[in-house]
């Protein structure tokens, strides 16, 4: 579907668009297709977004025992898969769990891979940016329990840094983590701080836009240390359901949030096509030292 030309996608149509700072100089097809993307100037650096697929009913995986990842939840959707390039572009680093490295094990976190016949726009959106080469890919685990030959790691297409527990880099170390891969021991304990993952890329990359592409599990870190941005979540028309003894996880899992201790967003923007909705949401910043949300 990807290798079809842009040139036969429509623009999506915009429902509202409350969104404000400075435009991003999008080139020619990818501003035809999305419209103004406008971004407002960080609180804090770096500006970390989100962007997730989800069903009627927030189910963001609906395999395995059937075929997992995101075309089965959107249907493989141009336009969703043109703002995930779009994004991709946009960011300095691209981080994701280990959970969802493991579902999708051939995947490379790069702009071109969703959408290879408008990598020429993603290129040129780069370079507009200053943003040299690819973006880093950061893959987050506890246990470095990861295959060391997967692409991600062997393949040069992009640079790959995995911020990890102790236990976990020993473990990459000995299994023989290529050199090309930064490694990155950031915790003693089992688990490593969303705040310290962003401060690891912010070393590597000098860099201010973060996209956290998921998965479930790490998204609820960065909302649980509210370090989240902003959230472009497209809505895919289908309910998939839950039965008990077949899990299907949500946007969010193994963190709960409000009544007490909420974490509201406020809409600024909605898109869409004939199908699929595309929702920008922005958190409202707190603070740091109080978790309390700030004016
Ligand atoms: N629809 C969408 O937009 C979308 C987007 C992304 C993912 N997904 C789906 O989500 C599913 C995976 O869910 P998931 O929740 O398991 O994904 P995940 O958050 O990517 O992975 C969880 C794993 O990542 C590591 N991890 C996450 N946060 C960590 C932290 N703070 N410290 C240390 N390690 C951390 C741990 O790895 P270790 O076990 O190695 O310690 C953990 O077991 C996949 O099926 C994928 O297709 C859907």
């Amino acid at each position: 579907l990807e290798k079809l030309p842009p040139t036969e996608l429509l623009p999506l149509e915009t429902f509202v668009d409350r969104s404000m700072g400075g435009a991003i100089p999008l080139p020619a097809t990818l501003a035809r297709l999305y419209g103004t993307l406008r971004f407002r100037a960080a609180d804090r650096r770096p500006y970390v977004f989100a962007n997730f697929a989800e069903t009627i009913d927030g189910v963001v995986e609906l395999g395995p025992p059937g075929p997992a990842g995101g075309a089965q939840v959107t249907g493989s959707d141009r336009h969703d898969r043109m703002i995930m390039g779009m994004l991709r572009a946009l960011a300095d680093a691209i981080v994701v769990g280990a959970g969802t490295l493991r579902s999708v094990p051939h995947h490379r976190w790069s702009p071109a891979r969703v959408f290879p016949t408008l990598s020429e726009e993603f290129r040129s959106l780069r370079d507009r940016l200053g943003k040299p080469g690819e973006p880093l890919q950061v893959i987050v685990t506890g246990t470095g329990n990861l295959p060391v030959t997967l692409p991600v790691f062997r393949s040069r297409e992009a640079p790959s840094m995995v911020v990890t527990t102790e236990q976990g880099a020993n473990r990459l170390r000995s299994a023989g983590l290529p050199e090309s891969v930064t490694l990155r021991a950031v915790s003693s304990g089992s688990r490593v701080m969303a705040e310290t993952v962003l401060a690891a890329v912010r070393d590597q990359t000098h860099g201010d836009r973060v996209l956290v592409e998921g998965g479930p599990n790490l998204l609820a870190d960065f909302v649980g240390e509210s370090l989240v941005d902003e959230l472009f979540l497209t809505l895919a028309p289908q309910i998939a359901g839950r039965e008990e003894g077949h899990r299907r996880p949500g946007l969010v899992e193994g963190r709960q949030f409000g009544p007490e201790d909420p974490r509201w967003a406020t809409l600024l923007s909605a898109k869409g096509n004939d199908r699929l909705l595309f929702l920008r949401y922005a958190f409202v910043p707190r603070s740091p030292r109080n978790g309390k949300p700030v004016a």
